[in-house]
This record gives structure tokens, C-alpha cells and sequence, in this order.
């Protein structure tokens, strides 16, 4: 199946009331993990990279070859589409022209009537390729906010602002965080979600950032509220590094060929495999291909 535009799938979620994972990647290994738990579990995904992991993994043409190239090899028949997560102007621009079937442009930084002009601009060259947007109003936080006790709450003029630009899906801030959440941290702001939802309506798919570390309880009324994507990456990157680290302290790459890097980075990306297909389930998309 070729790559295709996010759009159809996340207003389907949203009809739905099911949400669909976002997971990002690094390399070749989660690539392959993240399409195996998603043909798995006949559940539509975003697999995204961020700028640094495009770069990390030699551009964002090598990102777009190997994901429709794995697609291909690995017949996958289940919807994808390769997805830039908080994309600058440019990055985004780019990754449009190489062949991403959807992107985030992050403008959250820029004065508001900036990232709305952007927006427009980038919509504009999106969807004359078929290719989904997805914006930031207001901003996500950090780790290096992991002082505080809830992520910022986005502005809900500025979201309905954002909602006329065209844009397919909208990321805004709920109380969530990237990263690994304080002890103190306060939860998700449900009434806030509520009053985002109800004023950028029911034909906005919302976009919960920080999926990581949020109980189950958070995510589902999250998503009976109006989140259709949720972005993980944190948890995956935690999961391969406890499995690679279990296979070196058990002394298995010291047994026989154990050093082979196809052995010993596999414990690692089947455990992505399995973070992945327990988090369709705990958003309700699995057999929504
Ligand atoms: P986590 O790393 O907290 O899962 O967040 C991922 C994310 O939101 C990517 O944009």
C-alpha cells in the first residue's frame, strides 16, 4: 500500500471515538518495529521522525525511501503515513516536496499572526500533494519544564484561529508534557479539552503530544473528548533500552555470535513492537484498517 495522507484516517478516529498512535522513529530497527505492530494489529499509524532524527538517519529522502520501501518488502496493507513531527518552516516545506504524506509545522515559537501566515502557506503546499498539516498553538513543554506541575494550556481563540487555515489535525496543550512526567504533575485539563473541542468543532481531530507516561485512564477520556492522535516516543525509546540493556546484563552478547548487531539489537525492537501494539489497544485502534 502506498503512503496516504493522515486525514482520512484521524477524522475517522474522531468519528469514531478511537484514537490513533503517532510513534516516531530513529532507524531502520524501529521502522520495522513500529510497521510489524501496526500490520499486527490491522491499525492505522503515523510514523514520524522529528528534524534531529530525519538528520540522525541520513535526511528526510532516506526517511521517505525506507518507510515506502518497507512498506513495499514487508507488505504492509495497512494505512500509513510518514508524518514530521514539529517541523520548522523549511523542514516542512521539504519533506512536502520529498514525499511525506503529512507534517507538523511547529510555529508554536513564532508571534501568533506569524504562525498563522505560515500555516497557511504550508497547508497551501501540503495539500496541493495530497499531504495532511498538522499545527501547534500555544507550546508543548519539555523535560526542561519538568519543574512544573502542568504543561501550558493553549489559548482557545488562538485554536479556533488556527482551526480556519485549513489545517487537517491540531495539536494543543491539555496539561501535557514531552518527556518523562514530574511526581507532581497535575494531569491532563479535561475541561479544558471539552472547551477546545466544542469551539474548534467535531471535524478537528485533536492531537495529544506527550502520549508517554499518561495512565490509561487520562488517554481514554482524552480521546472520548476529542483526541485523535497521540504522539509517543519517550516510552518506545525506554522499552528498547531496558530490552538491549537485559540482553547485555544476562552476558548474551558474549555467548556464541550474541554480538551480531542482528541479534543484539532485536530483543530491543521487539519490545518496541509490543509497546506499540498495547498502545493501539489502549487507544482503540486496532482493527480499524
Ligand atoms: P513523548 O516523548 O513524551 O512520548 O512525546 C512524543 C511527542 O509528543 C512527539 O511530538
Amino acid at each position: 500500500m502506498a503512503l496516504v495522507s493522515a486525514k482520512d484516517f484521524l477524522i475517522a478516529a474522531r468519528k469514531g471515538g478511537y484514537g490513533v498512535g503517532g510513534f516516531n522513529t530513529n532507524n531502520l530497527e524501529w521502522t520495522k518495529a513500529i510497521l510489524k505492530g501496526a500490520e499486527e494489529s490491522q491499525a492505522p499509524v503515523l510514523i514520524q521522525t522529528s528534524m534531529g532524527a530525519a538528520k540522525y538517519m541520513g535526511g528526510y529522502k532516506v526517511c521517505y525511501d525506507l518507510v515506502k520501501d518497507l512498506i513495499d518488502s514487508m507488505d504492509i496493507t495497512v494505512p500509513i503515513a510518514l508524518h514530521l513531527d514539529h517541523g520548522e518552516y523549511e523542514d516542512a516545506l521539504k519533506c512536502i516536496e520529498v514525499g511525506y504524506s503529512s507534517v507538523m509545522f511547529d510555529g508554536s515559537a513564532l508571534p501568533f499572526d506569524d504562525n498563522i501566515k505560515k500555516a497557511k502557506e504550508i497547508v497551501a503546499a501540503a495539500h496541493a500533494k495530497g499531504a495532511s498539516v498538522e499545527c501547534e498553538v500555544g507550546s508543548i513543554g519539555g523535560e526542561e519544564d519538568g519543574v512544573i506541575g502542568r504543561g501550558e494550556l493553549a489559548d482557545i481563540n488562538e485554536c479556533v484561529e488556527m482551526a480556519k487555515t485549513g489545517i487537517d489535525f491540531l495539536a494543543c496543550g491539555i496539561g501535557n508534557i514531552h518527556g518523562i512526567y514530574p511526581a507532581n504533575w497535575e494531569g491532563l485539563d479535561f475541561e479544558h479539552l471539552k472547551a477546545i473541542a466544542k469551539a474548534v468543532g467535531p471535524d478537528m481531530p485533536l492531537v495529544l503530544h506527550g502520549g508517554s507516561g499518561i495512565p490509561l485512564d487520562q488517554v481514554q477520556k482524552a480521546i472520548s473528548l476529542g483526541v485523535s492522535k497521540i504522539n509517543v516516543n519517550t516510552e518506545c525509546q525506554q522499552v528498547f533500552a531496558a530490552a538491549t540493556r537485559k540482553y547485555i546484563e544476562e552476558g548474551k552478547d558474549l555467548e556464541g555470535k550474541g554480538f551480531d548487531p542482528r541479534k543484539l539489537l532485536a530483543p530491543g525492537t521487539q519490545a518496541v513492537t509490543d509497546l506499540v501494539k498495547a498502545r493501539i489497544e489502549w487507544f482503540g485502534s486496532q482493527y480499524k484498517a
